[in-house]
């Protein structure tokens, strides 16, 4: 069948396809990629942390112990081990919960869009943080909703300034978000954290305007200096936050496990909408995996791992980048915040600086809508510490070459 065959089916599609299909893939961005460019695009972890060694002794333990069980439908005692896992580790971070209010799923991109089944109808309002993580930002279209912009500083989410947001819509009769999406730890792409004090200022923005917190935080167990402030379902009593999480960042992203962490009549509904998204083989594997302190100490490697990076990478920039240039310093996470000088297009210079050797995601790529012209993500997740240096450098010719004014000296 070519092309113009299957263009006469597309009115089979459904309304939502039919109005979002001009959008780009989900993961298109993996495609800004180059073989001889340093890929500080990518906000993948680097591929020496996987822990393959351990993952085969556990798999082959897993069914040793647990023989066909380890891949029948739910799996065996190991899957149905791994939510007490998730409970305890959430309690040493300051979260209560039970074993019932915690739903599997298949990482944390399923999380997000098993939240927006359960909550969201077409038409309603979601805030999200400007700017924000495109894959949820592709999620959210999905289900027809209004995306509205939430100003961020470099302490995150201005609080403040949503709730002049907040009280002027209800001024003036404008709808009211039903979610709000936060990644209140290293936030992808600025790397900044929310403080303590925005945590709760939120949580009482949100029972006064009767919203729900979605809180993603993947990157929370991956700081580099500091300590964490409490996550935000954590100083929840109202039930109103939905805490997600994944396996992505402090295993690898390919075990495909995440979780959510919310009421239990949430999570009965999670369960109900979200059927058949629940890992088995690999939550019985991680189960296995973490035991003995395992995941406690690969955390700790992880860490030391991009510790080095992270620095490598402020090292990088203070030396090389042109005067006008500004940049986050994150404490933890895989992400740094780039503003470029004035008559940069962040976009626009995306081939020449791919030319130089290096890749980059624009910030535009982070907004629901124009904004971030003047942005890049660079992550430092990815490559060997050597790299970093290397791919900025590159940037900083490519910056250099777009705005003349600044000249070619350091
Ligand atoms: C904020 C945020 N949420 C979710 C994800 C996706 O996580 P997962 O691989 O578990 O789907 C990422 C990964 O890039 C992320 O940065």
């Amino acid at each position: 069948m070519d092309g113009s065959e299957s263009d006469d089916l597309d009115h089979l599609f459904s309304e939502t396809v039919r109005e979002t299909m001009d959008g780009s893939v989900y993961g298109a961005w993996r495609s800004i990629r180059d073989a001889d460019a340093v890929p500080l695009s990518f906000g993948f972890p680097y591929p020496e942390s996987f822990p393959n060694g351990e993952l085969v002794s556990a798999a082959e333990s897993l069914f040793e112990y647990e023989g066909d069980r380890a891949l029948q439908y739910g799996g065996g005692e190991y899957a149905d081990a791994l939510p007490a896992v998730i409970v305890e580790r959430a309690r040493d971070r300051g979260i209560d919960c039970t074993t019932s209010q915690v739903h599997l799923t298949n990482g944390a991109t399923n999380a997000i869009d098993t939240a927006c089944q359960t909550f969201l109808d077409r038409g309603d309002t979601v805030f999200v943080e400007a700017p924000t993580f495109m894959g949820a930002l592709r999620l959210f279209r999905n289900y027809g909703v209004d995306i509205e912009d939430c100003e961020m500083d470099e302490n995150g989410l201005d609080v403040e300034a949503l709730a002049a947001d907040l009280a002027a819509r209800e001024e003036a009769g404008d709808p009211l978000p039903k979610l709000l999406y936060t990644i209140p730890n290293f936030h992808n792409p600025t790397g900044v954290t929310l403080p303590e004090g925005r945590r709760e200022r939120l949580l009482e923005l949100a029972e006064t305007y009767d919203f729900l917190v979605l809180e993603d935080d993947p990157y929370g167990q991956l700081r580099y200096d500091g300590t964490e402030p409490p996550p935000i379902r954590a100083l929840d009593g109202t039930g109103r936050a939905i805490r997600i999480n994944t396996f992505s960042k402090t295993v690898a992203p390919g075990v495909r496990t995440g979780w959510i962490i919310a009421e239990e009549p949430f999570v009965e509904q999670f369960d109900r909408i979200n059927a058949g998204g629940e890992p088995s083989y690999t939550r019985g594997l991680i189960a296995r995996y973490a035991e003995e302190g395992r995941l406690d100490r690969a955390i700790e490697e992880l860490c030391a791992g991009y510790r080095e990076r992270r620095d490598r990478m402020m090292e990088s920039l203070a030396d090389r980048m042109p005067p006008g240039t500004t940049w986050s310093e994150p404490d933890g996470g895989f992400f740094v915040w780039v503003e470029f000088p004035e008559g940069v297009d962040a976009e626009g210079m995306l081939p020449d600086a791919i030319d130089e050797g290096v890749t980059y995601l624009p910030g535009s790529f982070f907004y629901a809508g124009d904004n971030g012209t003047r942005h890049a993500r660079l992550s430092f997740s990815h490559v060997p510490p050597a790299a970093i240096d290397e791919g900025i450098a590159a940037l900083a010719t490519a910056v250099r070459a777009e705005v003349p004014a600044i000249g070619a000296g350091d």
